[in-house]
Protein backbone atom coordinates (compact mmCIF):
# COMPACT_ATOMS: atom_id res chain seq x y z
CA UNK A 1 0.00 0.00 0.00
CA UNK A 2 1.15 3.64 -1.06
CA UNK A 3 2.83 5.49 2.00
CA UNK A 4 -0.17 7.86 3.12
CA UNK A 5 0.75 11.80 4.28
CA UNK A 6 -1.41 13.51 6.73
CA UNK A 7 -0.77 17.17 7.34
CA UNK A 8 -3.02 19.17 8.77
CA UNK A 9 -3.29 22.65 7.19
CA UNK A 10 -4.72 25.87 8.31
CA UNK A 11 -4.04 25.35 12.06
CA UNK A 12 -5.54 28.12 14.59
CA UNK A 13 -3.54 29.00 17.59
CA UNK A 14 -5.44 28.51 20.75
CA UNK A 15 -3.48 29.58 24.43
CA UNK A 16 -4.71 29.14 27.60
CA UNK A 17 -2.95 29.75 30.89
CA UNK A 18 -3.76 29.33 34.49
CA UNK A 19 -2.92 31.27 36.99
CA UNK A 20 -3.12 31.25 40.65
CA UNK A 21 -2.38 32.88 43.70
CA UNK A 22 -5.24 35.89 42.59
CA UNK A 23 -8.04 36.09 45.32
CA UNK A 24 -6.91 39.44 46.63
CA UNK A 25 -6.23 40.99 43.36
CA UNK A 26 -10.07 39.53 42.32
CA UNK A 27 -11.74 40.60 45.18
CA UNK A 28 -10.38 43.89 44.67
CA UNK A 29 -11.22 44.51 40.83
CA UNK A 30 -14.48 42.41 41.57
CA UNK A 31 -15.48 45.41 43.91
CA UNK A 32 -14.45 47.62 41.81
CA UNK A 33 -16.94 46.41 38.68
CA UNK A 34 -19.83 45.87 40.86
CA UNK A 35 -18.63 49.73 42.23
CA UNK A 36 -18.81 50.86 38.12
CA UNK A 37 -21.89 48.74 37.68
CA UNK A 38 -24.08 50.53 40.66
CA UNK A 39 -23.18 53.94 39.20
CA UNK A 40 -23.85 53.00 35.54
CA UNK A 41 -27.18 54.60 34.58
CA UNK A 42 -26.75 52.21 31.19
CA UNK A 43 -27.78 48.99 31.01
CA UNK A 44 -25.78 48.25 28.01
CA UNK A 45 -23.17 50.88 26.12
CA UNK A 46 -22.44 51.53 22.72
CA UNK A 47 -19.66 48.42 23.37
CA UNK A 48 -22.44 45.99 24.36
CA UNK A 49 -21.73 44.27 21.03
CA UNK A 50 -22.68 40.43 22.20
CA UNK A 51 -24.31 41.19 25.40
CA UNK A 52 -28.02 39.30 26.09
CA UNK A 53 -28.63 40.00 29.66
CA UNK A 54 -25.25 40.64 31.17
CA UNK A 55 -23.92 44.24 32.21
CA UNK A 56 -20.91 45.29 29.85
CA UNK A 57 -18.67 47.67 31.27
CA UNK A 58 -17.52 50.54 29.37
CA UNK A 59 -13.37 50.54 28.90
CA UNK A 60 -11.70 50.26 31.90
CA UNK A 61 -9.06 52.75 32.59
CA UNK A 62 -5.97 51.05 33.36
CA UNK A 63 -4.08 53.51 35.63
CA UNK A 64 -7.16 52.72 38.06
CA UNK A 65 -5.08 50.82 40.87
CA UNK A 66 -7.38 47.46 41.07
CA UNK A 67 -7.33 47.25 37.04
CA UNK A 68 -3.45 47.97 36.75
CA UNK A 69 -2.41 45.45 39.16
CA UNK A 70 -4.71 43.04 37.20
CA UNK A 71 -3.03 44.00 33.77
CA UNK A 72 0.40 43.56 35.78
CA UNK A 73 -0.37 39.95 35.79
CA UNK A 74 -2.06 39.35 32.60
CA UNK A 75 0.24 41.20 30.40
CA UNK A 76 3.65 38.66 31.09
CA UNK A 77 2.21 35.53 29.38
CA UNK A 78 1.48 37.39 26.15
CA UNK A 79 5.25 37.54 25.60
CA UNK A 80 6.40 34.43 24.73
CA UNK A 81 3.59 34.44 22.61
CA UNK A 82 4.02 36.62 20.29
CA UNK A 83 7.35 35.46 20.11
CA UNK A 84 6.34 31.90 19.32
CA UNK A 85 4.34 33.70 15.97
CA UNK A 86 6.79 35.79 15.20
CA UNK A 87 5.55 38.83 15.49
CA UNK A 88 8.57 42.17 14.68
CA UNK A 89 9.25 43.16 18.97
CA UNK A 90 12.60 44.86 17.39
CA UNK A 91 10.34 47.65 15.43
CA UNK A 92 6.53 47.22 17.24
CA UNK A 93 5.83 47.13 20.77
CA UNK A 94 2.59 44.99 21.89
CA UNK A 95 -0.25 47.29 22.84
CA UNK A 96 -3.30 45.49 24.92
CA UNK A 97 -5.84 48.35 25.15
CA UNK A 98 -9.95 48.29 25.20
CA UNK A 99 -9.94 46.20 28.40
CA UNK A 100 -13.87 45.74 29.50
CA UNK A 101 -15.40 43.47 31.77
CA UNK A 102 -18.86 41.69 31.44
CA UNK A 103 -21.13 40.68 34.16
CA UNK A 104 -23.27 37.84 33.41
CA UNK A 105 -25.98 37.17 35.90
CA UNK A 106 -27.83 33.77 35.45
CA UNK A 107 -29.94 33.86 31.91
CA UNK A 108 -27.43 36.05 30.46
CA UNK A 109 -25.40 35.00 27.74
CA UNK A 110 -22.89 36.42 24.34
CA UNK A 111 -23.97 35.91 21.44
CA UNK A 112 -21.30 35.00 18.41
CA UNK A 113 -18.62 37.76 17.19
CA UNK A 114 -15.32 38.29 16.60
CA UNK A 115 -12.96 41.64 17.84
CA UNK A 116 -12.41 43.71 14.97
CA UNK A 117 -9.64 45.68 14.67
CA UNK A 118 -6.94 43.84 16.83
CA UNK A 119 -4.66 40.61 16.87
CA UNK A 120 -4.93 38.64 19.58
CA UNK A 121 -7.91 38.74 22.03
CA UNK A 122 -8.03 37.38 25.63
CA UNK A 123 -10.88 36.34 28.11
CA UNK A 124 -10.13 36.09 31.83
CA UNK A 125 -12.33 35.22 34.41
CA UNK A 126 -12.44 36.73 37.42
CA UNK A 127 -15.58 35.25 38.95
CA UNK A 128 -17.06 31.99 38.23
CA UNK A 129 -20.00 30.46 40.66
CA UNK A 130 -19.48 27.37 42.56
CA UNK A 131 -21.19 24.20 40.72
CA UNK A 132 -20.15 25.07 37.56
CA UNK A 133 -22.88 25.64 34.51
CA UNK A 134 -22.57 29.34 33.83
CA UNK A 135 -21.77 29.61 30.30
CA UNK A 136 -19.04 28.34 28.05
CA UNK A 137 -16.94 29.74 26.29
CA UNK A 138 -17.57 28.41 22.69
CA UNK A 139 -15.09 28.56 19.82
CA UNK A 140 -16.84 27.68 16.31
CA UNK A 141 -14.71 26.01 13.29
CA UNK A 142 -13.45 28.96 11.83
CA UNK A 143 -12.98 27.12 8.44
CA UNK A 144 -16.85 27.90 7.47
CA UNK A 145 -17.18 25.38 4.82
CA UNK A 146 -16.62 23.11 6.80
CA UNK A 147 -19.45 22.97 8.52
CA UNK A 148 -21.55 22.67 5.31
CA UNK A 149 -22.41 18.79 5.83
CA UNK A 150 -20.59 17.85 9.06
CA UNK A 151 -19.79 13.81 9.22
CA UNK A 152 -21.92 11.65 12.39
CA UNK A 153 -19.26 11.22 15.23
CA UNK A 154 -18.65 9.32 17.85
CA UNK A 155 -18.40 11.07 21.08
CA UNK A 156 -17.07 9.45 24.40
CA UNK A 157 -19.32 10.10 27.12
CA UNK A 158 -17.85 11.81 30.73
CA UNK A 159 -16.37 8.69 31.92
CA UNK A 160 -14.34 8.05 28.40
CA UNK A 161 -15.76 4.31 27.97
CA UNK A 162 -18.66 4.34 26.42
CA UNK A 163 -19.07 6.03 23.27
CA UNK A 164 -22.62 7.13 21.58
CA UNK A 165 -23.68 8.22 18.25
CA UNK A 166 -23.31 12.15 17.85
CA UNK A 167 -25.32 13.77 15.03
CA UNK A 168 -24.29 16.78 13.45
CA UNK A 169 -24.77 19.79 14.26
CA UNK A 170 -24.36 19.46 18.00
CA UNK A 171 -20.76 18.00 17.53
CA UNK A 172 -18.89 20.04 20.23
CA UNK A 173 -15.82 18.52 21.68
CA UNK A 174 -15.79 15.83 19.44
CA UNK A 175 -12.44 14.03 18.31
CA UNK A 176 -10.95 13.47 15.01
CA UNK A 177 -10.43 17.03 14.26
CA UNK A 178 -13.97 16.99 13.17
CA UNK A 179 -16.01 18.93 15.55
CA UNK A 180 -17.30 22.43 14.55
CA UNK A 181 -16.91 24.03 17.69
CA UNK A 182 -14.85 23.53 20.75
CA UNK A 183 -15.91 24.07 24.48
CA UNK A 184 -13.99 26.08 27.14
CA UNK A 185 -15.33 25.61 30.76
CA UNK A 186 -14.59 28.78 32.58
CA UNK A 187 -12.40 28.66 35.69
CA UNK A 188 -11.48 31.28 37.91
CA UNK A 189 -7.85 32.71 36.87
CA UNK A 190 -8.37 30.89 33.52
CA UNK A 191 -6.59 33.24 30.44
CA UNK A 192 -7.89 32.02 27.10
CA UNK A 193 -5.38 33.84 24.33
CA UNK A 194 -7.28 33.28 20.85
CA UNK A 195 -6.78 34.97 17.13
CA UNK A 196 -8.92 38.31 17.48
CA UNK A 197 -10.81 36.67 14.40
CA UNK A 198 -11.94 33.80 15.17
CA UNK A 199 -15.60 33.62 16.07
CA UNK A 200 -16.79 32.38 19.73
CA UNK A 201 -19.83 33.14 21.86
CA UNK A 202 -20.74 32.14 25.48
CA UNK A 203 -23.53 30.33 26.52
CA UNK A 204 -26.50 30.92 29.01
CA UNK A 205 -25.67 31.00 32.20
CA UNK A 206 -27.52 28.25 34.18
CA UNK A 207 -25.59 28.70 37.39
CA UNK A 208 -27.50 27.49 40.50
CA UNK A 209 -25.76 29.09 42.48
CA UNK A 210 -27.35 31.72 45.14
CA UNK A 211 -24.36 34.21 43.94
CA UNK A 212 -24.63 32.92 40.34
CA UNK A 213 -22.94 36.32 38.58
CA UNK A 214 -20.72 35.34 36.06
CA UNK A 215 -17.64 38.00 35.37
CA UNK A 216 -14.69 38.05 33.00
CA UNK A 217 -12.49 40.68 31.64
CA UNK A 218 -11.14 40.63 28.33
CA UNK A 219 -8.97 42.95 26.23
CA UNK A 220 -7.36 43.19 22.51
CA UNK A 221 -3.63 42.98 21.71
CA UNK A 222 -2.51 44.25 18.94
CA UNK A 223 1.06 46.17 17.56
CA UNK A 224 2.17 49.55 17.80
CA UNK A 225 5.16 50.86 15.77
CA UNK A 226 7.90 51.89 18.26
CA UNK A 227 8.94 55.75 18.17
CA UNK A 228 12.75 56.23 17.02
CA UNK A 229 13.91 59.67 17.93
CA UNK A 230 15.00 61.62 14.99
CA UNK A 231 18.76 61.96 14.90
CA UNK A 232 20.12 65.45 14.37
FE1 LIG B 1 -15.67 38.22 22.66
Amino acid sequence: MSKIILEHIFPTALYTVQLGGMEKIHKDLIDYIYSLKGVSKQKHNKYKASSQGGWHSSFLDTDVPEVKTLCQELFPPLNPIVEGLGWDLENYKIKCDSIWSIINPKYAYNTSHVHKGSLLSVAYYLKVPKGGNAGSFVIKDPRSFATFFPPALLKKDKGGENITPQQPPETIGCTNGQSNAIEIEPKEGLMVIFPSWLEHKVTQNLSDSIDPDRIVISFNVSQEMKITPLKR
